[in-house]
């Protein structure tokens, strides 16, 4: 347990992340832009949240909606400009709040300056910043590496007869990140932005930046189903997650080092053990690996009871814990959960032991949004369209309120709107006492406040069919129950134990709160209580 009760800022962060194409738009073109994001600062102070992490907006042909980087130290004229950053910037600041960004490092867009020179010739300063290759001695790619968003990874470029490697689309391809070049303009582009004074990086694909030196295959993945990505087929145990990244990682991390109390959150989809090594053996490395359990381990009491367990457990001395309920990438909670348990759910992410990151709109409990099948924009969704891998509904557009287009927009949205937004909608959830966005807001203040949901230890009571309670505690200063029932049935949680007497700080239904209870908790179906314990 961590004894130190003043932590750095984003150790008692809540993160909240926006998708800026779809949280405001300001200019009426049916895109979110930054002034957008301006204008909704005032809402995310209210809600409680203490830093914003931005998807990339920087100039990019959009290829996949700004992960495909042109130009890595400007901003993109779809979100605005450097001037309307920097009004974003100090507003963030002044509410005290703190800012985020998007660093892609894996890969740049194909329309880059230093992908253009790249590709011109064999001879170029730049050829080795990416990876080229010859074809295979029987002709054909280098190898059978695949491209996560389907097909394979190598581009044959006619121009100067080799192929090249992108393990997304063949719009994004791959840096060469053992060349000493490629990492000091790479690093320099942090400080660009660290410079300005912006908060801290979500690195992109952080176990992706090395591949194996030697090209070899990957091999076959036996567990394959003929649903899964394409990319499933093989094991990419050569093309990602290779030693030589922490290397890399820990010279990131000295970077933001060079200034003070800038956070540098890795995304990482690996097992939990593979994952604990980014934090580097000195807390040297990312000093958030993403955790990313919560967005696949199935909903049952048992089984998140494990993964919390697993979790917990595996992290190294130090090493600050985190939870994520929700990203631009995976179904929204609600979706996979099902509305019933989204409060249930709120009150998991935010009295875990671990830095929650909420992602725009789950608040209020938006939904996966059906696309019709001639409006899908993911290109994971259209290079695979017949295994439903789109993306597009994560990330409609907020729905602030019940006028036209949810109050996103006055043009047409980019992606269309949940019709449910007349009913569904952050002015409505504001005026309800009852509603989910208070709910959260109340939680976030809570955690806010109370050290012991924040940083105190975490003690496991039970899980079984129904239910999961857990404690969280700071030893001589407070103490909290939390009892979740994740079934539609009534809980009764039993104890004989005095000291889980106390009263109902947070409920679902806000009808308990303020009960003094002991014994037996009743709860209703979806129900979850916060309970302050009695010393
Ligand atoms: C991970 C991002 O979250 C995802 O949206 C993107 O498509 C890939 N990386 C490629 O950059």
């Amino acid at each position: 347990m961590s004894k130190n009760i003043n932590p750095l800022w984003w150790q008692n962060g809540i993160i909240y992340q926006i998708y800026p194409r779809s949280y405001q738009d300001s200019n009426n073109d049916g895109l979110g832009d930054l002034q957008g994001i301006i204008s909704r600062l005032e809402y995310l102070h209210w809600l409680g949240i203490n830093a914003i992490w931005l998807s990339p907006i920087y100039p990019s042909p959009m290829k996949d909606f700004g992960y495909d980087i042109s130009n890595y130290t400007d901003i993109d004229p779809v979100f605005g400009t450097m001037a309307d950053f920097d009004l974003l910037l100090s507003a963030v600041h002044r509410m005290g709040m703190k800012l985020i960004l998007d660093f892609v490092p894996n890969h740049t867009s194909d329309q880059h300056p230093w992908f253009l020179a790249s590709k011109s010739s064999k001879e170029s300063p730049k050829r080795e910043w990416y990876i080229w290759h010859d074809p295979a001695p029987e002709g054909g790619p280098p190898n059978n590496w695949l491209s996560v968003f389907g097909g394979s990874g190598w581009e044959w470029d006619e121009h100067t007869g080799q192929y090249y490697y992108h393990g997304f689309l063949k719009e994004q391809p791959d840096l060469n990140w053992r060349n000493p070049e490629v990492q000091e303009n790479m690093f320099n582009i942090l400080r660009f932005w660290l410079d300005k004074g912006v908060d801290g990086f979500r690195v992109d694909v952080m176990w992706h930046m090395i591949k194996d030196a030697q090209f070899r295959d990957n091999p076959i993945n036996p567990g394959y189903r003929a649903e899964m990505p394409t990319y499933d087929r093989l094991l990419p145990v050569y093309s990602t997650d290779q030693p030589e990244v922490l290397d890399i990682v820990f010279k990131m991390r000295r970077v933001l080092d060079e200034y003070p109390e800038r956070v540098m959150i890795g995304e990482i989809y690996l097992p939990i053990q593979r994952l604990m090594i980014y934090y580097g053996d000195k807390n040297n490395g990312a000093h958030l690996p993403f955790n990313f359990l919560l967005l696949s381990v199935p909903w049952e009491p048992i089984k998140i009871a494990a993964a919390i367990a697993e979790y917990e457990g595996a992290l190294p001395p130090g090493g600050s814990p985190n939870w994520v309920m929700g990203n631009h990438d995976r179904p929204r909670i609600s979706s996979r959960i099902g509305s019933g348990q989204t409060k249930v759910a709120a009150m998991l992410l935010l009295t875990l032991r671990g830095i929650p990151t909420l992602y725009y709109g789950d608040e209020i409990g938006m939904r996966d949004v059906p696309i019709p099948f001639d409006e899908v924009q993911d290109p994971q969704g259209l290079n695979m369209p017949d295994k439903n891998l789109s993306r597009d509904p994560c990330r409609t557009p907020m729905q602030w309120n019940a006028e036209m287009n949810a109050g996103f927009s006055e043009s047409k949205p980019w992606l269309r709107i949940d019709k449910n937004y007349t009913l569904n909608n952050v002015d409505r959830q504001k005026a309800d006492h009852y509603s989910l966005l208070n709910l959260y807001r109340k939680l976030i203040r809570l955690r806010t406040e109370e050290p012991a949901l924040n940083i105190g230890r975490y003690i496991q009571v039970c899980a079984d069919d129904q239910a999961i309670s857990y404690i969280r505690e700071i030893e001589g200063s407070s103490r909290f129950l939390v009892v979740l029932n994740l079934s539609h049935r009534p809980y009764y949680f039993k104890t004989t134990q005095k000291t889980l007497s106390g009263r109902i700080e947070i409920s679902t239904l806000p009808e308990m709160e303020g009960m003094i209870t002991q014994g037996t908790i009743e709860l209703d179906g979806d129900q979850g209580v916060v309970m302050r314990l009695d010393q």
